[in-house]
């Protein structure tokens, strides 16, 4: 029920936004809208092939174990359930949501830990490896390390004040990496906005699951070197990016000194830096974005599309985490392999032995 409902005001907010783009043809996207939300209602195939049950039977508590260790790790560690809901996402934009992003290098892995946007940048393997453990201790052989880190990062969200939903399981775990799909798949901070929409796009993500996605910013850190053009010299202007609030520029210019060394920790979000809310949104509104990427979804000459959806969540959180869980559910189903594709690891940082 809760879904459907959350769906429909994906799609109302989709077809107004589409509306805005295009309006001779309105009345057909609407049309169109329409029918994918009576075929959501009556065919719910989009997911089918996962589902929330998929352990109920083999390995009943599993979501309390995921729970408990994350809700260990946050204590120990504030900033882990952002680090950890990263992981699912440069899991799934890689060749799917199949734990590709665990794997260590090897004789036959090229790990994807070593691609630029994970490397010395993704962390929380050792608290997968921990959860990992624990399942493994109740259920040997019977969670994937993908689905680990699908429940990892809805148990990370809702640990840290967001919305939680029901977790669709059943992907498999791949046996390849590819760390040239962790280069090129993934979304750099540099990116211009249609470059964003593009690599959304391709792993069937649209506008709204961008910037619903893309409040996932709301909480966790991020190093000097990945904004400090942004304050010193913005696309080769040697000026501040223009759309960067001036008393914000001057906060970060302090955190990231010119020519400093580029791994400073900056709070993604400066009001609330541990919280999953929706002062992200806020934060963009008021010239507060910290990464390019992130403030041009609003300030982008191209962004109305996007700067609809961000000003409608600054005004309304509930909607923002309504929104959150069908976009994750959404990003969470990218191309999983099922089924007898694929294996269980017994330790997510290695394919199993033959
Ligand atoms: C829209 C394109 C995106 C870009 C360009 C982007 C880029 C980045 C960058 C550069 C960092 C800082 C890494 C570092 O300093 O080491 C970061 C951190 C983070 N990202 Fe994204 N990201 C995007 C989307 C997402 C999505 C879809 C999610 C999750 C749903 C996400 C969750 C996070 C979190 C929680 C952090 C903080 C991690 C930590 O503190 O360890 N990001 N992102
Ligand atoms: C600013 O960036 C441009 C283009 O990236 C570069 O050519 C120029 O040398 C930079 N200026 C300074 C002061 O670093």
């Amino acid at each position: 029920m809760q879904k459907s409902k959350n769906l429909v005001k994906h799609l109302v907010l989709f077809s107004m936004v589409d509306k805005r783009r295009m309006p001779s043809s309105s009345s057909r996207i609407l049309a169109a809208a329409l029918a994918i939300f009576m075929a959501c209602i009556f065919l719910p195939v989009s997911h089918a092939q996962l589902s929330s049950s998929f352990y109920d039977d083999s390995c009943p508590g599993l979501s309390e174990i995921v729970l408990t260790v994350v809700m260990q790790a946050q204590i120990l560690d504030p900033r882990m359930p952002a680090s950890l809901i990263r992981l699912h996402f440069h899991d799934c934009f890689v060749d799917g949501c199949d734990g590709s992003v665990l794997l260590d290098d090897s004789e036959d892995i090229v790990s994807e830990k070593s691609a630029n946007p994970n490397k010395n940048s993704a962390r929380g393997f050792d608290v997968i490896d921990d959860i990992k453990s624990a399942v493994e201790a109740v259920c040997p052989g019977v969670v994937s390390c993908a689905d680990i880190l699908a429940l990892a990062a809805e148990a990370s969200v809702s640990l840290s004040g967001g919305p939680s939903w029901d977790v669709q399981l059943g992907r498999r775990d791949g046996t390849t990496a590819n760390k040239d799909g962790a280069n090129n798949n993934l979304p750099s901070p540099f990116d211009a906005l249609d470059t964003l929409q593009s690599k959304f796009a391709a792993v069937g993500l649209n506008d709204v699951d961008l910037v619903t996605l893309s409040g996932a910013h709301t909480f966790g850190r991020a190093q000097c070197k990945f904004f400090s053009s942004r304050l010193y010299n913005f696309s080769g202007t040697e000026s501040p990016d223009p759309s960067l609030n001036p008393s914000y520029l001057m906060e970060l210019e302090e955190n990231c000194p010119n020519g400093g060394d580029g791994t400073t920790l900056n709070d993604l979000d400066p009001t609330t830096p541990d919280a999953f809310d929706g002062n992200y949104f806020f934060n963009l509104v008021n010239g507060q974005g910290l990464l390019q990427s992130d403030q041009e979804l609003y300030s982008d000459s191209s962004a109305s599309t996007t700067a609809t959806i961000v000003d409608s969540y600054a005004n309304n959180e509930d909607s923002f985490f309504d929104n959150f869980a069908v976009s994750m559910i959404n990003m969470g189903s990218i191309s999983p392999l099922t089924g007898s594709d694929g294996e269980v690891r017994t330790n997510c940082r290695q394919v199993n032995e033959s």
